[in-house]
């Protein structure tokens, strides 16, 4: 089977693709609201530090599972532990796929619909007045059937790339997109620092104010620092089974990383100076992208044109996310089932779009499925994938490379394509168990907090 596997047609490519899967509304929409809430500058530093020490070895592991077996999370478990319970982990994975983009393929369709009202200046009514702004917003995703009609087209334009397998899709459309991305970016930062009064957003941003450094806001940059970077169900393992042998992982790894908090330092700047300088809340939460930002750009000069520019940016991040998620599922039933990529991606792609319709439904269509619990369908969705599936992922993963597969054959496959390097055995044991440890111990914070109604930290 792995003989005519597909493959990564470049370096590039493969980086490309990669930090395409990273980037996404993590980086654009939850990010700068986090951190937005959570002081800014304080926020930011727990967040670059736990990217660098939990998220790194975690991507880096993934990638050399993947590599190892050329095979996506069940195959790859099942292979280096065959006959064992560890290819539950990638079940899990696979699992966390269909809850992940049931969610974020109805956010996609959000920002469809955002990218058309505001080319066509449905945002000028909204000038500095965040309260209809709000009623806007709230009253579309509340609705029955205008959110899922955008959903289903965000899915159909998923199950377009992937169809088209490793090198004709998720290559070919993340060096397209992951470039514009930066680009537009950078000219809407550019824009933003050139407002005046636009560099005090800067200074939120990046200040950081001790007092504002919550047990809290730690926590939540842990959970955020997986999510951001796509760890904890196999997409990583699912993109590094297309690799050759040749390539060097730590590398690549770090270019993922670098490129993922680059643009979320990026997005942050772009939106921060822009709120800054005309004066807004930065403090909005989750409604900073769609009911802050359009009540912001409508008072510039030529708004429409930078709300538009904003929302398809972030409408090309959430597709080279989306597309990493649905190709886990994709991959499952081509490797262990022996499916075309046709069918598992049209199958399965129909079926999550239709659980991902629940989630919109969920939020005041009317069919709420998850009303026992509390809250809707779609934030459990999230709560349930962000809070455990992926912590859980991540730490079994790492657990594994230490207890199961072992430090030596794990790093017999990590110096492929690296020379003659060599890593200290015993340094990369620590950080991988400093990594599981930590996570470990999030997830007992929160398990604490649902049973005590008050977490140990937090
Ligand atoms: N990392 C993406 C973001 O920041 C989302 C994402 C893509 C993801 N694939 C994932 C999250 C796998 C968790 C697991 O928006």
């Amino acid at each position: 089977m792995s003989q005519n596997r597909e493959q990564w047609g470049s370096k590039l490519g493969f980086i490309l693709a990669a930090s395409g899967s990273a980037v996404g509304i993590g980086n654009i929409w939850k990010y700068p609201s986090m951190a937005g809430q959570n002081g800014g500058g304080a926020f930011t530093l727990v967040y670059l530090a736990c990217i660098f020490v939990v998220g790194l070895s975690i991507v880096i592991a993934e990638f050399v599972i993947g590599r190892k077996t050329q095979l996506s999370p069940v195959g790859a478990f099942e292979k280096l532990a065959p006959g064992t319970n560890w290819k539950w982990v990638g079940y899990l994975g696979v699992s966390s796929a269909f809850v992940i983009l049931s969610f974020y393929g109805v956010v996609g369709g959000w920002i469809l619909k955002y990218i058309i009202d505001s080319f066509s200046g449905g945002f000028d009514a909204l000038a500095g007045n965040p309260e209809v702004a709000g009623t806007m917003f709230n009253g579309f995703i509340t609705s029955a059937w205008n959110p899922v009609i955008y959903q289903v087209l965000f899915m159909m334009l998923c199950i377009g790339v992937i169809i088209n397998g490793v090198k004709g899709g998720i290559e070919k459309w993340s060096r397209i997109m992951m470039p514009m991305i930066i680009v537009l970016l950078g000219v809407l930062a550019i824009r933003g620092m050139t407002l005046p009064g636009g560099i005090e957003g800067l200074s939120f941003l990046f200040n950081p104010r001790f007092e504002d450094l919550t047990a809290s806001a730690i926590v939540l940059a842990l959970g955020h620092s997986f999510f951001t970077v796509s760890l904890g169900m196999g997409t990583m393992i699912t993109y590094g089974s297309y690799i050759d042998k040749k390539q060097n992982l730590l590398n690549s790894a770090l270019w993922v990383i670098f490129l993922d908090t680059a643009i979320a330092m990026l997005a942050g700047v772009a939106i921060f100076t822009t709120v800054f300088a005309l004066g807004a809340n930065p403090a909005e939460g989750p409604g900073l992208i769609f009911i802050v930002l359009p009540t912001v750009f409508a008072q510039m000069a030529g708004g429409a044109i930078w709300s538009t520019m904003f929302f398809i940016l972030l409408f090309m991040a959430a597709l080279t996310s989306a597309i990493s998620i649905l190709e886990v599922v994709t991959a499952y039933f081509i490797d262990q089932k022996g499916w075309s990529r046709k069918k598992a991606t049209i199958q399965f792609g129909a079926v999550i779009t239709v659980v991902g319709a629940f989630c919109s439904f969920s939020l005041g269509g009317g069919i709420n499925i998850t009303e026992f619990l509390g809250m809707p369908f779609m934030d459990f969705m999230d709560y349930l994938s962000s809070k455990y599936m992926l912590p859980i992922g991540g730490m079994l993963t790492a657990i594994f490379v230490l207890k199961k597969w072992g430090i030596s054959n794990y790093l017999a496959e990590l110096k492929n394509g690296m020379g003659e390097k060599n890593f200290p055995p015993q340094l990369v044991k620590a950080i991988l168990t400093i990594a599981a440890a930590i996570v470990a111990f999030i997830l007992f914070n929160e398990v604490y907090a649902e049973i005590f109604g008050k977490a140990l930290i937090g």
